[in-house]
């Protein structure tokens, strides 16, 4: 493995898709330098067009007000369904089965709504030990809103000890040990603090065997790893858009619900007036008529400026095309993995699994140190202009993004992480 900058800089030079970083904003410090950015697992980079979709809802609110619902150049009745076959493409879906609306928390309730429904023995709801604390409450208040006890009903799947990340044997072995009591299996696509990406067929396909339901969160898997929803065949799953699919902050938030549940209207949720059907939304009439596929979950008319930004970067997705992104995102990482491993052995643990096909853009660093020092390292690295981010107690998380960074990156970050921790 060759160390030099150099060496990074032929690598970046040879990238098929280093020209996209031209197209994202990057952000600079108070001196107008670009910083090296590396939170795309946060919050995405912003791309340039997506500027220029949001004015043109702005131009149309302007020049049409309410007959841009029909008028605009993309009519906003419809503007959500726009990225519908892109956001398809990206989660491994058929178009009717995703929608953009809410946010992520909203979208995983509503879902949860329809898809955990404890009946007879089998009421729990299985998660994480380690879920992100959203998916959490989400969870533990769905078990409580049934009037279960999630001391008893809500079931946390952990690592082994002395482990970081799941084993997805161990997983499968516990769905079948709890599977008549399991009402529902809810899971991370790639988890939030390890950047451990789990095998979402093989676990589905346990949890249907054990005769439950399976949703996925996928906040921080879409636009970062290869998905396949449908042949996997979950029941649901949500998502952001605020991160690998840089879409900005708080952007609306996305849902797959399975084709097999398209048509069901026995299901129970939670409804509002934009998930009837649209033949028949305007006649306002007292029934709900649910439209078929993931559009029937919909409360009310979508925030066109918030899915205008979501529009312009899943046409940069569409452009460049998810296998070349991600080949370039495991070159990358494999790349700063094994910058991490030559340069800072032992001060740093790698917590994400070392199988590619196990994680995507991701490595979260356990800093071998106490807590002071490793958050002064951290301190260390923003004030030499280098942005990853951090998790209590002492947990750096890194994530090279494709689209917009490159080999130098890696390097620098690596680098700077070496003269904190006086690593010669
Ligand atoms: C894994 C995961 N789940 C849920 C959420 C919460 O999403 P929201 O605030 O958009 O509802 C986040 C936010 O970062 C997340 O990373």
């Amino acid at each position: 493995m060759n160390l030099d900058r150099d060496h990074a800089i032929t690598l970046d030079a040879a990238d098929p898709l280093r020209h996209w970083r031209d197209r994202f904003v990057l952000p600079q410090d108070e001196q107008g330098r670009e910083l090296v950015y590396l939170c795309g697992h946060s919050l995405g980079a912003q791309p340039m067009l997506a500027a220029e979709f949001v004015e043109e809802v702005m131009r149309d609110w302007r020049r049409m007000a309410v007959e841009g619902h029909f008028a605009a150049i993309h009519p906003w009745l419809t503007y959500h369904a726009r990225l519908a076959p892109a956001l398809a493409g990206l989660v491994g879906a058929e178009p009717g089965e995703v929608v953009a609306m809410n946010t992520l928390t909203a979208n995983l309730h509503l879902m949860l709504v329809s898809f955990y429904r404890p009946a007879g023995g089998r009421t729990a709801l299985m998660i994480e030990r380690h879920a992100f604390p959203s998916d959490r409450y989400a969870a533990e208040s769905q078990v409580r809103f049934h009037g279960l006890d999630p001391a008893r009903d809500l079931i946390e799947l952990a690592p082994r000890e002395g482990e970081d990340f799941l084993r997805t044997d161990d997983v499968i072995e516990a769905i079948g040990r709890d599977g008549p009591r399991l009402a529902t299996v809810l899971l991370p696509g790639v988890q939030y603090l390890t950047g451990q990406a789990l095998d979402v067929a093989a676990i589905t396909a346990a949890a249907r065997r054990a005769g439950c339901t399976v949703g996925w969160d996928l906040a921080h898997a879409i636009g970062n790893v290869p998905l396949a929803l449908h042949d996997a065949g979950a029941d649901f799953a949500v998502w952001c858009h605020y991160k690998y699919l840089n879409g900005g902050p708080g952007a609306v938030a996305g849902a797959f619900v399975h084709a097999r549940h398209a048509r069901d209207r026995a299901l129970p949720r939670f409804a509002g007036w934009w998930g009837n059907d649209r033949a028949t939304r305007f006649r306002m009439a007292p029934e709900f008529e649910p439209a078929p596929g993931a559009e029937g979950w919909q409360l009310g008319n979508p925030p066109i400026l918030a899915l205008a930004p979501v529009a312009a970067s899943l046409a940069h997705f569409d452009a460049v095309g998810l296998a070349a992104l991600r080949a370039k995102s495991v070159a990358l990482t494999g790349y700063l993995e094994a910058l991490i491993d030559a340069r800072l052995a032992g001060r740093v643990t790698i917590m994400t699994p070392r199988d590619p096909q196990a994680r995507g853009a991701q490595l979260s660093l356990r800093l071998e140190c106490d807590r002071d020092r490793a958050r002064a390292a951290f301190d260390g690295l923003r004030a030499r202009g280098i942005v990853p981010d951090w998790r209590e107690p002492g947990v750096i998380r890194a994530a090279p993004v494709p689209f917009y960074n490159g080999y130098q990156d890696a390097w620098r970050f690596v680098d700077a992480l070496a003269a904190e921790l006086q690593v010669t």
